[in-house]
């Protein structure tokens, strides 16, 4: 396995494989890699002939600079996993390397509309920029490949496919299901920084989804109610704070008028759990995993439905 600093190193690494006929897999991360980032290492692993695994703490991405600096850097871990997993090349940036001019304001981006407009680009100003330069960046760096992103981040996979659309890049997105812990919690790099007792109650998110697609399974039709009984579940837990729960059109990542089960819908929830702040999503319709069988899930029923 290669562990390549440069950019012009990587790209040259990379462009040596291809004209050797090589299909390239990219997984771009920010480290701190768990099961969710194993997946799509494996599913790479799988789909392709070479694996190259980028590990860049994006600061232009990080609206809140403390949460830049306590997110977790075990670079020795995340190279032995990456070892493990059969990657052909980590590329792991230096702030200078991705950001020329950096610690000044970089002097050219990316920006995308519409759809990094609501939810995670309204709580966190500024990240969604940040996450389609950086992915830009290394778009341009590795060149032609199919690139693994989770769902875990719904509405990052959205921004980043809108962008490689518009901006022609030689890039096929592919989504790569949630990966989550045994009692349903979406695995995060963040997820370590919770207490015990956050711990247990980060569960909530997992329970407030069930009981929106439970409600949407039983015939609620009104988007709005979906989102209440999504927000009373999570009232009941006093260390969770809700920044969003919705339903929304999952082309469009809008509210729709009224909740038509033959185009595909998407929940959304955001909430901090104590200062770690926490994202989940699952499908509209199907029981996924989210649907534990959980007793304290609430059996939500909607009066439109
Ligand atoms: P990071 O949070 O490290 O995630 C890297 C990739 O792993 C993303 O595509 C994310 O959706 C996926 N992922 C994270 N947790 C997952 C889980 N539980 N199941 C499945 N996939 C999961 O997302 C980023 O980094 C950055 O924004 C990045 C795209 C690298 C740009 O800086």
């Amino acid at each position: 396995m290669k562990v390549i600093e440069s950019p012009s190193e990587f790209a040259a690494e990379l462009d040596n494989s291809r004209v050797s006929g090589a299909r390239i897999g990219l997984v771009p991360t920010m480290g701190a890699l768990h099961d969710g980032h194993r997946s799509l290492i494996a599913r790479a692993r799988s789909e392709c002939d070479v694996v190259a695994v980028t590990i860049f703490v994006n600061p232009t991405q990080f609206d809140d600079p403390s949460d830049h600096e306590r997110y977790a850097r075990p670079i020795r871990e995340d190279l032995a996993l990456c070892d493990n997993e059969r990657v052909d090349v980590v590329f792991t940036p230096s702030e200078r390397g991705m950001y020329p001019n950096w610690p000044s304001e970089p002097s050219a981006g990316m920006w995308v509309k519409g759809l990094a407009d609501d939810w995670e680009g309204h709580w966190r100003p500024g990240h969604f920029g940040g996450v389609a330069t950086v992915v830009a960046k290394l778009f341009a760096t590795s060149g032609r490949c199919r690139a693994y992103f989770g769902e875990k981040d719904f509405q990052q996979l959205a921004v980043v496919r809108e962008m490689v659309a518009e901006m022609l890049f030689p890039v096929d997105v592919v989504a790569c299901p949630t990966v989550r812990e045994p009692d349903g919690l979406a695995m995060s790099s963040r997820n370590s920084r919770l207490s015990p007792s956050e711990r247990e109650a980060a569960r909530v998110l997992n329970r407030a989804l069930a009981a929106g697609v439970r409600a949407i399974r039983d015939g609620c039709t009104n988007p709005f109610e979906v989102s209440s009984i999504m927000s009373d579940t999570v009232r009941d837990e006093a260390l969770v704070d809700l920044e969003y729960a919705c339903v929304v059109d999952a082309r469009s990542l809008s509210v729709p008028h009224e909740l038509d089960r033959t185009s595909p819908l998407r929940l959304l929830i955001a909430a901090r759990v104590g200062d770690v702040r926490l994202i989940d999503n699952c499908d509209g319709m199907f029981d996924e995993e989210i649907v534990l069988n959980d007793e304290r899930t609430k059996v939500a029923r909607c009066a439109a439905g």
